[in-house]
Formats: C-alpha cells, sequence, structure tokens
C-alpha cells in the first residue's frame, strides 16, 4: 500500500479489513527475526576463522613486500616476510595457506622446467615457513603457469598445450613439493588425468598422507586477471585457457569433470571462481560429500576493493557477506585474500 493511499479515511479501511493471519493462516516467518538473540538462535550458517584459506604471494629476495596494484591490500612477499604472515596468520586462528611463486621472468621457458628444481622458490616458501610455523597448514599449486614464458599452465607444444607431458611434469613438481613440506597438493592446471598420476607419484615417493585438493572445477574465467598481474603472466599469456579449463556455460560436464578426480583419488575438491558458481559448489558437495572449497578469486577480491574504495559499497559487510554465501552454498572453506580482515572481523563478533 502507497503512503498516500495510507493516510486517506479509505486507506485505513482497507488496511483494517485484511487478516493478514487469513493469508498467512498464522504462519509467521518474521518472529524469529524480531530479536538478535532470536536470529542468532535459528542461525543455519556461520563464517568461521577455520573456514579460511589465505592465499599468498612469493618472490625473491629478501624483506620485500610489495603491493600489487590490481588488488589493494595485497602484497608480494618474500620468504622471509611470507614467514612472518603465516606467523600472523596462524595467531589469526587461520588454518592454512596456499603459496603462489613469482618468479624472474628469464627464469621461465617453454615447459615451467623450474617447477622441477627440488629448490625453486615455491619449496623454498614451504621449507621456510613450516619450519618457523608448523602449525599452518600449507597448500601448494602445482600448475605450470609461474614458471612458463608463455604464462600456460602446461607444456606447449606446437600451439597445444599437451596433456600427458604436462600431467608427468605436474606429477614429479607434487613430488618435490611434497618433500619440502607441503601438506596439501593443489592442482590447478585442468589437465585429465593428473588427480591419480600426482596420487601415485605422491604414494610411491612415501608422501601417502599428503593429501590432494583438486581444482576439480576450474572456469575459463574473466576473473583471474589481477592474480595474472601478481604473479606476471599476464604480459606473457598467449591466447587464451579455454582448451583446458571448463566453459563456465556448463555445469553437469563440471560435475562429471570433478567426478573423475574423486574416482582419482581426490581428497577435497575446489571450485573456482568463487561466487559466480555457487551452483557448482553445490552441486559438488551435494553430489560427492567431499571437502568442499571454493576459491573467491583476484578478480572477485578486487571488484570488491574497487568499488569499496570509490565509496559505493560497504566493503567489509559486502565481504562477510560473499565469505557466508559460500559457508550457504555447501563449501567447507574458501580461499580467500581477505583472510586475515575476515578473522580480525570475526574475531571481534562480527562474522
Ligand atoms: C593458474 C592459476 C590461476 C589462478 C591461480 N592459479 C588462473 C589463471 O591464471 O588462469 C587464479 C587465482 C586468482 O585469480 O586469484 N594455474
Amino acid at each position: 500500500m502507497g503512503e498516500n493511499t495510507k493516510n486517506t479515511e479509505a486507506g485505513l479501511a482497507a488496511a483494517a479489513a485484511v487478516n493478514v493471519d487469513e493469508i498467512t493462516a498464522r504462519r509467521r516467518m518474521r518472529r524469529s527475526r524480531g530479536a538478535d538473540w532470536s536470529r542468532r538462535l535459528v542461525r543455519e550458517t556461520r563464517l568461521m576463522v577455520d573456514d579460511l584459506i589465505w592465499p599468498i604471494f612469493i618472490v625473491p629476495g629478501t624483506n620485500i613486500s610489495e603491493p600489487i596494484s590490481a588488488m589493494p591490500g595485497v602484497n608480494r612477499l618474500s620468504v622471509d616476510r611470507a614467514v612472518e604472515a603465516a606467523r600472523m596468520a596462524a595467531d589469526l586462528g587461520i588454518p592454512a595457506l596456499a603459496t603462489f611463486p613469482n618468479v624472474e621472468l628469464e627464469r621461465r621457458d617453454q615447459t615451467g622446467s623450474l617447477a622441477l628444481e627440488a629448490d625453486n622458490l615455491i619449496n623454498q616458501a614451504t621449507r621456510a615457513i613450516k619450519q618457523a610455523v608448523p602449525d599452518i597448514g600449507v597448500i601448494t599449486d602445482v600448475a605450470l603457469d609461474p614458471f612458463t614464458d608463455h604464462g600456460h599452465d602446461g607444456i606447449l607444444r606446437d600451439g597445444e598445450i599437451v596433456n600427458d607431458e604436462t600431467v608427468r611434469a605436474i606429477a614429479a613438481a607434487a613430488v618435490h613439493q611434497a618433500d619440502a613440506g607441503s601438506d596439501i597438493i593443489a592442482p590447478s592446471d585442468m589437465m585429465d588425468g593428473r588427480i591419480g598420476a600426482i596420487r601415485q607419484a605422491l604414494d610411491a615417493a612415501g608422501h601417502q598422507n599428503v593429501a590432494i585438493m583438486s581444482y576439480a572445477t576450474k572456469f575459463a574465467s574473466a576473473c583471474y586477471g589481477p592474480y595474472r598481474e601478481a604473479i606476471n603472466t599476464s604480459g606473457l599469456l598467449k591466447g587464451d585457457k579455454r582448451s583446458y579449463y571448463l566453459d563456465p556455460s556448463n555445469a553437469m560436464e563440471a560435475v562429471r569433470d570433478a567426478g573423475l578426480d574423486v574416482e582419482e583419488g581426490a581428497d577435497m575438491l575446489m571450485v573456482k571462481p568463487g561466487l559466480p558458481y555457487l551452483d557448482i559448489c553445490r552441486a559438488l558437495k551435494d553430489n560427492f560429500g567431499l571437502p568442499t572449497f571454493a576459491y573467491q578469486v583476484s578478480g572477485e577480491y578486487s571488484m570488491v576493493k574497487a568499488a569499496d574504495a570509490a565509496g559505493y559499497i560497504d566493503g567489509e559487510r559486502i565481504m562477510l557477506e560473499t565469505l557466508l554465501a559460500f559457508k550457504r552454498a555447501g563449501c567447507d572453506g574458501i580461499l580467500t585474500y581477505f583472510a586475515p580482515e575476515a578473522a580480525r572481523l570475526i574475531a571481534k563478533g562480527l562474522g
């Protein structure tokens, strides 16, 4: 009823004549929404610090913390500074980190051979973090993109990202990462058969206790732009990743693809990007019941930060709402650049 009719006599009479209980049959959804104590009592999902995985970027050198312009508030850290960040994250109660290296451009090549060096930057970071902060989980990506001079996640031969050769390289890289102390290997490359190959390679090397979190459904998304600036692949990337990442149009195919990863031995599944793919999060959780994670990727982070900086939205509230949405959609946790910020707000009771 409009404000002006409300004040007329006819309007008041009409309002009195409406018996809402006849309409609702006395079911009032609002009863439990009236008070804070009651809303807390009926709350179905909660965001906790235990749900957060913090992705961080590593650079060579010491005492470096350099801003990433497309990701306000996120810095590339040298290993020593990453150790400090890990300690801070552990103090906040964040269960795990995910590390991404930004190596020198001159060390990148056609096959990403640096991925196969036992003491490369990502493995140095893992060793240092596990030694200084043993109680925080370290999750490492084995995709080749930080190490290739063309920015693709696999080996490029005659214009094609070759599957099986890439899988062999990734499985070998996974063993080096586990040797360095990685707790969870997380392949983000979307090659076929990689989960089984990584599992076999890890087991053969005595790493039965190292888990695999599959980037099971990774979509060919426009949301990865700022990450590519962070690890300096945007200038290198030729073409796009549509010949190996999932088509954003396909949900059924995503479930089938994740199903193969489950068969091959994935311990955990991930959906990437996050918010535009909540339907996939729900589908994976319902279909497989595995621990399921969403990666709220760089573009998602930057959109919130940019709109907040412009004064268009309340960035903190939007951040918490998006993180909660992942929980509601069935996720057990979220990889998010917001992790420390969110952890601090949760500690203040704002989650
Ligand atoms: C590639 C990789 C990507 C991200 C992490 N590893 C995507 C890509 O560059 O195609 C994206 C992470 C983000 O956007 O936050 N293996």
